[in-house]
C-alpha cells in the first residue's frame, strides 16, 4: 500500500476503515487454537446461533467470505443460466459476481440519487420472464426500500436476496416496527461480510441469515461439497445400511454428495473471533453513528459539498461515510484525494460502477446505461470512519477537510 505522510509526527496515518480487536478476541482465538476443533468443531454453531438471536433471524450459516455467502445465497435461491437477478452496479464487485458464477445474469438497476440505493420504483420495468432474484444491497450501511421491494418480489413471485454486507448491526422501519437488517423480515436471505473493514471480523468470513428452514438445509449441504452425512437423507440405500439379524445399521463412514457444493467453511478459531466481536457490534454503531454526527455538523455549509442524506425509516451502520463533492466545491474529488493522501488520510472510492469493469465491459453492458451512478462515482470520496478512531483523529480529518474545502 502506498506510503502516507503523517498527521503528526509519529502518528500513523489514518485509514477509512479499520478492525478492532481487544485481548479477550485473542484469549477467544487462542482458546480454540488449543482446543481439539480447528474447523467443523463447536465455535461454529455456537457463532451461527448467537448471529441469528442478534440478527432475529432463525438461522444463520456461517462461511469463508461474504464473496462464499453471495454465491450460496444465489446457489440456494436455484438461479442458473437462462434467469436473470436484479441488482445495484453501485457495490463491491463479488454482489453481481455472485450472480455470474451460477451462470444468470446481472441486470442492473440504476441507484436513486437521494438515497444512494438500488432505485426501487425502477425495479419492475426491469424485471422480465427470466428474473428470478433481487439482490438489493443496503449501501454503507443505509438500508434499501425493502417494503417496496419485497411487495414486487410477492407480485411477481420473485426471490429477495439482501447484501447486507456494510449492514449488521443497522435497523429499517416497515409500517411502524423496527427490524434489524439480517432478521429477513421481507426477503428470503441477508449476506454479510466479516472482511476487516466491515462491522466485525473473523479475518475472512461471511455468513447468510434466513427464516426459511428449507433454504438453511441447502445452504450447509452447498458450503461443503453438497455432501450429507445424514442417514434420513441418503439416497442409495444399498450402499449406505447393511443388516444384521434383520435390524438395519447405517455404514459409520458413509456420506453422500447430492449437490455441486464447494469447500466454503470457516474455521473454528475465525468463529470464536466472531462471537467475541458480535458482543461488541451494538457499541460500535453507536461510536460510527457519533462519528458520522460529528461529520455531518462540521460539514453541512462546505460550498459544492453534498452529504449522504438519512431517513426517518432507517438507522444506519455507518460502515463507510461519503462526501460529494459537486463542481461548485473549492477543490475536484482528484485534487482533494491526493491532499488528503498528503496529510496522512488515506481516503477511499466506494466504488467504481460495476457495470463500467472491463470484464462487464465485454459482457455487453456500457458506459452511460446508468447515470446516476455514473455521475455519483465522479463525486464521491470515502473519508475515515472506524470506531476505534480517536477523537483527536476525528478532529484531525474534520480540521483538515475544512482546510482544504472552505472557502
Ligand atoms: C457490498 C459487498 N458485498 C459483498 C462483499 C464481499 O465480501 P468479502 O470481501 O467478505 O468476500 C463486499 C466486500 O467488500 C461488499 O462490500
Amino acid at each position: 500500500m502506498r506510503q502516507s505522510p503523517r498527521p503528526v509526527k509519529n502518528t500513523p496515518a489514518i485509514p477509512y476503515g479499520r478492525q478492532s480487536i481487544s485481548s479477550s478476541d485473542i484469549k477467544s482465538v487462542v482458546s480454540v487454537l488449543k482446543s481439539k476443533w480447528l474447523t467443523q468443531g463447536p465455535a461454529i454453531p455456537e457463532f451461527e446461533a448467537t448471529l441469528a438471536s442478534f440478527c432475529g433471524a432463525k438461522f444463520a450459516v456461517a462461511v469463508s467470505s461474504g464473496t462464499a455467502a453471495l454465491h450460496l445465497a444465489c446457489r440456494a435461491a436455484g438461479l442458473s443460466r437462462g434467469d436473470e437477478a436484479i441488482t445495484t452496479p453501485l457495490s463491491f464487485v463479488a454482489t453481481s459476481n455472485s450472480v455470474l458464477f451460477t451462470g444468470a445474469r446481472p441486470v442492473f438497476v440504476d441507484i436513486d440519487p437521494n438515497t444512494l440505493n438500488i432505485d426501487a420504483a425502477e425495479i419492475e420495468r426491469r424485471i422480465t420472464g427470466k428474473t428470478k432474484v433481487i439482490l438489493p444491497v443496503h449501501f454503507g450501511g443505509y438500508s434499501v426500500n425493502l417494503k417496496e421491494i419485497s411487495r414486487i418480489a410477492k407480485k411477481r413471485n420473485l426471490i429477495v436476496i439482501e447484501d447486507g454486507c456494510h449492514a449488521l448491526g443497522g435497523r429499517y422501519k416497515i409500517d411502524s416496527k423496527w427490524y434489524r437488517v439480517g432478521s429477513c423480515s421481507h426477503s428470503k436471505a441477508c449476506v454479510f461480510s466479516f472482511h476487516p473493514v466491515k462491522t466485525m471480523t473473523t479475518g475472512e468470513g461471511g455468513a447468510i441469515t434466513t427464516n426459511d428452514e428449507s433454504f438453511y438445509k441447502m445452504l450447509v449441504l452447498l458450503r461443503t461439497h453438497g455432501i450429507t452425512k445424514d442417514p434420513q437423507k441418503f439416497q442409495n440405500p444399498d450402499m449406505a445400511f447393511w443388516y444384521e439379524n434383520h435390524s438395519k445399521q447405517v455404514s459409520p463412514w458413509y456420506y453422500e454428495m447430492q449437490e455441486l457444493g464447494f469447500n466454503y467453511r470457516i474455521t473454528d478459531f475465525q468463529a470464536a473471533l466472531g462471537l467475541s466481536q458480535l458482543h461488541r457490534v451494538e457499541s460500535w454503531i453507536k461510536r460510527r453513528t457519533k462519528i458520522a454526527a460529528f461529520y455531518d455538523r462540521a460539514f453541512a455549509k462546505l460550498p459544492g459539498i453534498v452529504l449522504r442524506k438519512n431517513f426517518p425509516d432507517s438507522k444506519p451502520a455507518h460502515h463507510i461515510y461519503i462526501l460529494q463533492l459537486t463542481s461548485q466545491a473549492r477543490l475536484s474529488r482528484v485534487k482533494l484525494f491526493a491532499e488528503l493522501l498528503r496529510r496522512g488520510i488515506i481516503p477511499q472510492v466506494h466504488y467504481i460502477p460495476i457495470h463500467r469493469q472491463p470484464y462487464y465491459q465485454k459482457l455487453g453492458y456500457r458506459k452511460g446505461d446508468f447515470p446516476e451512478v455514473e455521475k455519483y462515482y465522479d463525486q464521491a470520496l470515502t473519508l475515515p470512519l472506524f470506531p476505534a478512531m480517536k477523537d483527536s483523529e476525528v478532529r484531525y480529518v474534520v480540521q483538515t477537510v475544512l482546510e482544504l474545502l472552505g472557502r
